[in-house]
């Protein structure tokens, strides 16, 4: 991905990440509705076209849509720290050399985890406004948009409610990144030079190979973060006070290990369409960034030599 190292407004990835939730909203709803659901009595799990369906039929199209404010406040704070810090880092790293593999890695994660705490409020609403037609209705939490739902949030449960599920969101943040970045470029080195046999190609550095490495960091990425994101899930979707610890022993004798990897399917399809419309969307506003405003981007290009590759 090539990355913005002039001056373009921080708020640009928080931005370009909420137009692309609005796409891949529906399946971050599924994700949470399997992580969260409770089999019907003697099924293991639900599948995820099981969940489509329930979904399909409470109102249509538009109930894969509930909670779609609670998305993008999600991006705006999330992503938008993320992206945000991840750049300034980035660009105060190559004032004097070009940063190397480890300090960007190392960058992102912190990127991550700086974006899991200030996303969390939202991830709370997120998850809760998704679920809540699954719970019993005197166990709804009734939020009718992010801002309501924050109010509420706050009125009700306080500092605790903010912060409920921090510790396995921001730990989910930083390994998202981490294993994605570490593992594209195992996949990277791995592939490189490699015949497919059906399709009698030879993998060169092109964007053939960037894709499959690609999809395979995002499928190491996946089932690395699933456990910690199931976790937060269930941590708060609870107007309770179970700790992680409690969720997880509870959860495990009362489904087994495979709860831990409930949501994998709709967290796997999910990612690449997200990557990608984030990608195009950021493009775009730099562009239109750059049309807008040529004096701003003059006075960055002096500062700043272009450290793209
Ligand atoms: C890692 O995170 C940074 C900033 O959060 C982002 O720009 C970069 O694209 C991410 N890399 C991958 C492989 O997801
Ligand atoms: C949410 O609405 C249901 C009725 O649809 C009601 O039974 C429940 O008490 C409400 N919950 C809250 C927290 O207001
Ligand atoms: C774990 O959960 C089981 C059953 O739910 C319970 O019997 C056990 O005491 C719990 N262990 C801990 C350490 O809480």
């Amino acid at each position: 991905m090539s990355q913005q190292s002039r001056g373009y407004p921080f708020w640009f990835g928080g931005v370009a990440a909420s137009f692309a939730a609005c796409f891949t909203h529906p399946l971050d709803l599924m994700k949470v509705r399997m992580q969260t659901v409770k089999p019907p009595p003697g099924a293991k799990s639900v599948s995820a076209l099981g969940v489509l369906r329930a979904t399909l039929a409470e109102r249509g199209i538009r109930s894969l849509y509930t909670g779609i404010s609670a998305s993008v406040f999600r991006q705006m704070t999330y992503s938008l720290v993320r992206v945000g810090s991840y750049e300034k880092m980035k660009l105060h790293m190559s004032k004097e050399s070009k940063p190397s593999a480890l300090r960007l890695l190392l960058a992102a994660m912190v990127a991550g985890g700086l974006g899991g705490v200030a996303g969390n409020p939202a991830d709370v609403l997120l998850v809760r406004m998704t679920s809540d037609t699954l719970r019993p209705p005197e166990k709804r939490y009734n939020y009718s948009n992010a801002l309501s739902g924050l109010i509420d949030l706050t009125k009700t449960e306080g500092f605790k409610g903010l912060t409920r599920g921090i510790a396995p969101n921001s730990l989910r943040a930083v390994l998202m990144n981490g294993s994605q970045v570490g593992s594209y470029d195992f996949f990277k080195s791995r592939l490189i030079g490699q015949s497919i046999p059906v399709l009698n190609v030879r993998l060169r550095d092109n964007i053939l190979l960037h894709t499959i490495a690609s999809a395979l960091a995002g499928l190491v990425a996946t089932t690395v973060c699933a456990p910690a994101d199931v976790l937060k899930s269930r941590v708060m979707s609870q107007s309770g006070h179970h700790s992680v610890l409690w969720i997880l022993n509870h959860s495990l004798h009362e489904e087994g290990p495979r709860f831990l990897f409930k949501g994998w399917t709709p967290a796997f399809v999910r990612l690449g369409p997200n990557t990608v419309l984030l990608f195009i969307f950021f493009e775009q506003l730099k562009k239109a960034w750059d049309t807008l405003s040529p004096r701003q981007l003059q006075a960055a290009d002096t500062r700043k030599p272009t450290t793209q590759h």
